[in-house]
């Protein structure tokens, strides 16, 4: 099987890597050279890469019958533009991506696309990634795809289709809204779920991200044990009762940083206005406000342009309205 990965971050590579591990013959292509050596696990196993191409050339997507797109929400159209032309028409693509927009940006290319989700984290160590959440790969169900879940799941990962994957990707917006939080805060993942006050912030936005959902009439779907209404439901409980439930349900590396965090930290923009910045939209389409999800969505943007600095937990709490 050939696959051709356009955006070499974190997931296209973690993901190329490991296709490539179990003989798939993988192009990985980057706006940098890729620069990707492993990818570890949650459960610590590494996998090298096998066939992997490294290039900065869009055109190396030609040949290629499975096309992952990994770039973030915001540069979704410059990557469709660098694919044009170049695709297989019997290709199909993927967007690995988050986010609600992406997929009808890519269908522009007259090739088949599908939307698929990561529901973990991966972050880099030094040129190693590492899963640092536990979580499975979902994809719109299509027979072309169904060798790469079968590659995907060779690899170790728990991957599978979905025929309802607008409410994943529903579903995985609202999981999404803590990453803003971390990010606004200054906290590693583990940090923040340790932080009562946080969630308690982080409540408050998927609360209110799942009424806008059901003014919009988005349906949302749980992300394998992972539902929205019962996690904004857990997430303001007592420390003791929360670490014990959470404990059963994921792992979180010590390091897993949220990914607007990473941007903010290496001076990059953000993907925020299609996280909580999404919200936002939605409700403003329908007419009506999301103050909470708009004041973390502005809160990013002011560290973005270096307005202002990191918030105490209490000031994000009060700034969501809690
Ligand atoms: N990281 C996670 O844990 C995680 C988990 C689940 C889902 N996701 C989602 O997956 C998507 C990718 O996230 P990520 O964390 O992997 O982002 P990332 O590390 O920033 O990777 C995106 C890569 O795409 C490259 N790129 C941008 N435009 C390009 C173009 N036109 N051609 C070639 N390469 C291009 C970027 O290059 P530069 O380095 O030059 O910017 C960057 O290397 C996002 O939608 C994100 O929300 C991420």
């Amino acid at each position: 099987m050939r696959v051709a990965v356009l955006g070499a971050g974190a997931i296209g590579s973690y993901v190329g890597t490991k296709l490539s591990s179990v003989g798939c013959s993988v192009v990985l292509i980057g706006r940098r050279p890729p620069k990707a050596k492993s990818a570890r696990s949650i459960r610590g196993k590494v996998a090298t890469p096998g066939d992997l191409e490294r290039t900065t050339d869009p055109a190396a997507v030609e040949g290629a019958g499975v096309v992952i797109v990994a770039v973030k929400s915001m540069d979704t159209a410059a990557a469709a533009q660098a694919l044009d032309g170049h695709l297989d028409p019997g290709a199909v693509v993927v967007s690995l991506q988050n986010g609600l927009r992406n997929v009808p940006v890519l269908a522009r290319l007259g090739v088949e696309v599908v939307p698929g989700m990561v529901t973990f984290n991966v972050i880099w160590d030094g040129d190693d990634l590492l899963q640092s959440t536990s979580g499975p790969i979902l994809a719109g169900k299509t027979e072309k795809l169904r060798p790469w879940i079968a590659k995907l799941r060779e690899s170790g990962e728990e991957a599978g289709f979905r025929t309802d994957m607008d409410a994943v990707q529903m579903g995985k917006l609202l999981v999404n809204l803590g990453n803003g939080i971390c990010a606004v805060a200054n906290v590693s993942v583990a940090e923040f779920v340790r932080s009562r006050t946080l969630r308690r912030a982080y409540a408050r936005c998927m609360r209110e991200g799942l009424e806008v959902a059901k003014q919009a009439k988005r349906p949302v779907a749980s992300l394998g044990l992972l539902s929205p209404w019962l996690v904004s439901r857990m997430l303001p409980v007592r420390d003791a009762i929360f670490f014990r439930v959470a404990k059963r349900l994921i792992s979180i590396d010590p390091r897993a940083r949220s990914s607007t965090l990473q941007d903010l930290d290496a001076k990059k923009p953000t993907e925020i206005d299609h996280l909580n910045g999404e919200i936002g939209r939605i409700a403003a389409e329908l007419g009506r406000s999301a103050p909470a999800n708009e004041f973390i969505t502005a809160a990013v943007h002011a560290l973005e342009r270096g307005e202002r600095g990191f918030l105490g937990a209490d000031d994000v709490l009060a700034g969501v309205g809690g």
